[in-house]
């Protein structure tokens, strides 16, 4: 009888339920015992464990958010916390680990499993920026919420012939900017991977003033910076345990600059945490039930230190280190196709 345990670590999105979910259908064929730890790698150092039975998963596959609790705790900022990981992996009795998370989450994973203890991942951020996979679980709901947004804004800077700049979440990587940005139709995108020069956006925009079409959509991924360096805007000095400040508010200093050099009239929106709340949309709900199905997959086989990925139509196993070798940012050509419809 193997007993599994099973956690959710960082930012949360909709999906993760989903896997949770999975996992514990797929262990049950094996009449495994599976149980949740909550609050991330936290729980893991505080001992909040608790069964998870099919009852309790019963009905979570579209809830938003994880029952478990999610957190930013990393136990190897101390030597104490890591002792206390290990120590309660042995009290009570888990014999493999399922970590679902992010580039922070899956990097304990990896350390952990390089320590000798059997661990799998499943990829999950709505930033999309993981190694080793086409596309984490969370992205595609936000890119929704994200394009349902801009749709809403088009219609009210139209009405008053404005320029509203909307900022979404994507510390290192601008997907949701780039793919929710094409989707709707935004006018300028300005993304992390590609400083921008604050007269050229003004240049595209005055172009679309010009031959009448008095009003635009700029999307800005927060952690979006000017060529001339400055402006990248944080919520707070304080850093979370895995050394991230929080960003946000570059969207104010943009929509300042934007109506100073061409006197237009700007508004701003930040998307901030809605990009992260609600139901999974289907996509993601079919994803996130694949990578738990396939981490039970990979724990049957011993195959640690490995992660669901997807790779083309593909759930494949891809090494920790791989997927937290690097973000993955966006790729050049799907930029330079949203870069056609600039100032346009
Ligand atoms: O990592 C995903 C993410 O949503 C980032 O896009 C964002 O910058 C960050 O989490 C926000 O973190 P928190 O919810 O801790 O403020």
């Amino acid at each position: 009888m193997k007993r599994i345990g099973v956690l959710t670590g960082g930012g949360d999105c909709p999906g993760l339920n989903a896997v949770i979910r999975a996992v514990v259908r797929a262990s049950i064929q094996y009449e495994w015992d599976i149980v949740g730890i909550r609050n991330g790698w936290k729980g893991l150092i505080d001992g909040e464990i608790e069964l998870l039975t099919d009852y309790a998963v019963s009905g979570i596959l579209p809830k938003g958010g994880t029952i478990l609790g999610s957190s930013r705790t990393n136990p190897y900022k101390n030597a104490e916390d890591l002792q206390k990981v290990k120590d309660n992996l042995k009290r009570f009795g888990i014999d493999a680990l399922v970590a679902i998370g992010g580039d922070d989450t899956l990097g304990v994973a990896m350390k952990l499993n390089e320590e000798g203890i059997p661990v799998v991942g499943v990829p999950k951020t709505i930033d999309n920026d993981l190694s080793g996979t086409d596309y984490t679980f969370g992205f595609d709901t936000a890119i929704s919420i994200v394009t349902e947004a801009i749709d809403r804004l088009h219609t009210t800077a139209e009405s008053h012939h404005r320029v509203i700049v909307v900022e979404v979440m994507g510390r290192h990587a601008g997907w949701i900017a780039t793919m929710a940005g094409i989707a709707g139709g935004a006018d300028e995108i300005l993304i992390p991977e590609v400083p921008f020069d604050i007269g050229e956006v003004c240049t595209h925009l005055k172009a679309r003033y010009d031959k009448g079409k008095n009003f635009s959509i700029v999307v800005v991924a927060e952690g979006a910076k000017p060529k001339e360096g400055g402006m990248v805007v944080t919520q707070s000095d304080e850093k979370d345990e895995f050394g991230h400040v929080r960003l946000g508010g570059i969207a104010h200093s943009l929509s300042r600059e934007i109506k100073n050099r061409l006197n237009v009239d700007t508004r701003v929106t930040i998307l901030g945490h809605v990009q992260r709340g609600g139901t999974p949309s289907a996509h993601d709900r079919v994803l996130a039930t694949r990578f738990g199905v396939k981490a039970v997959e990979l724990i049957r086989d011993g195959n640690f230190g490995m992660m669901a990925a997807l790779q083309g139509d593909d759930i494949v196993p891809v090494t920790l280190e791989e997927a937290v070798s690097a973000s993955k940012t966006v790729k050049m050509e799907l930029y330079d196709i949203a870069k056609i419809f600039f100032g346009r």
